[in-house]
Formats: structure tokens, sequence, C-alpha cells
């Protein structure tokens, strides 16, 4: 099965240079991948050809929110999947929150990518495993899948992200089984569980680990070399 890819754009592009990094695109080889874009929300439109996430959603349908998106209206513009709990966020959210928006995204029929991992303290004190336990347990708490729903967990240490650094790959493929150890406990049996924090070029490292189901990268989805070198070290 092909690698997943998350491009978490993040907030790095505006509109314009969007439009440019989408042209660019058009000549790259993304059959080996399953790629999907997630841009800001103001970029949706521009990746309308890709398959489409969104960085967050709200969990009630329409109303008095201000600022917010719901799932619900991102569903009806072609998005499929939407990262949830992301550490960039999770400040904000409560693990409550965090598990009514996956409640919802999947309500609207797309596919939750759901951010764990530890902090650098958390890490510190050895509170890896406890840490992803709650992420998981409350984020997904009284979830069911029916058949063709599926959730994506991106295992995130927080201390990765952005910064260079990255688990080595005894510690990444530990956090992964103790990922499906946890989801065989809550019944969840239908997902991939993805690595995300500081993929690029230069640590290339783990893009063939055979453990993981593909990647979720965030500032080097946004610059065009390191975006084809990913992909081609995936291959
Ligand atoms: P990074 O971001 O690849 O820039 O570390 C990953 C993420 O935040 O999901």
């Amino acid at each position: 099965m092909k690698k997943m890819l998350v491009c978490n754009q993040k907030m790095f592009l505006t509109h314009d240079e969007a439009i440019i990094l989408e042209d660019e695109m058009r000549n790259v080889d993304l059959t080996s991948v399953n790629l999907i874009v997630c841009p800001s929300y103001l970029n949706l439109d521009v990746f309308k050809n890709y398959n489409l996430g969104a960085q967050d959603a709200f969990y009630e349908d329409k109303g008095a929110f201000t600022g917010k998106v719901s799932a619900y209206d991102l569903s009806l513009v072609g998005v499929k999947y939407v990262i949830v709990g992301h550490s960039e966020i999770r400040g904000n959210d409560t693990d409550d929150i965090i598990n009514k928006k996956v409640k919802a995204i999947l309500r609207n029929s797309m596919t939750p990518i759901l951010c764990v991992g530890e902090t650098k303290i958390d890490r510190e004190l050895r509170r890896t495993s406890e840490v992803i336990k709650r992420q998981l347990k409350l984020g997904l708490k009284d979830v069911i899948l029916e058949n063709s729903q599926e959730v994506v967990i991106a295992y995130e240490p927080c201390w990765a992200i952005g910064s260079g650094k990255h688990p080595d790959e005894t510690s990444l493929e530990d956090a992964v089984l103790y990922i499906k150890n946890i989801l065989k406990q809550i019944n969840i049996s239908n997902y991939k569980i993805i690595y995300g924090g500081s993929i690029g070029k230069y640590t290339t490292e783990l893009l063939s680990n055979k453990l993981v189901d593909g990647y979720l990268i965030g500032s080097s989805s946004v610059v065009l070399d390191e975006f084809k070198m990913i992909i081609k070290c995936i291959k």
C-alpha cells in the first residue's frame, strides 16, 4: 500500500504563494504516495485537485461561533481529512473538545488525523506512554467506526516539531507499537499510523520505516526541493 504523505502547510503561504506552489507541484511525480494537502482555509480552493485536508475543524455544524469553521462546512467544499489535536492548537483544546471534533469529522464523512505525542518535559520524565494513552483514550472516547471509516493517528512528539530533531528508529517503533496496543484496547481496528516532526531533506532516515503508514510534514511541504526529496526517499 502507498505511504500516506500529509502536507500540513500551516500558515506558511499567502494565497499568491500557494498558487505558485500548486503550479510547481504539477511537475512532481506523485504516483508513489497517497498525498493529502492541508492548506490554510483561504487556500483550500487552490489545492482542490488534490486529496484535500484541513488543519482543524469546529464540532458544531452552524451557529454563533465567531472565527470558527465547522467540519460540516469543510465537508461541503471537498475536504476529506482533518488534522485534529495538533500540538500547535492543543493548548486551546481540551481532550473533551478534541473528542467532539473527532466525532464531528467522522459524522461528516471525513477522516480525522488525530495528533498525539509527548512534550520535551514528558519525555524527560519518561511519561511518553502515559501521555499517548491519555490522548488516544480521551480523543477517541466512544468513537465507533463504521465499516468504511478509519482514523489516522499521527505520532508527533512535540519536541520534534519544527526543531530539526526527531526520535531514533527504536523509539519511533516503540511508540507505534504502543499506539497499536492502545487502539486494540479501545476496539479501534481501522486505522493508519503516521509519523510527523522535522521530516525534511536532511532527516530522511525515518522515511523508509516499515512500521509507519506514512508521514505528516510541515515546513518541508512548502519548500519544493525538500518536498521532492521526501517523495523520492519514500519511493
Ligand atoms: P515540521 O512540522 O515538519 O515542520 O516539524 C510537522 C507538524 O507540525 O506537523
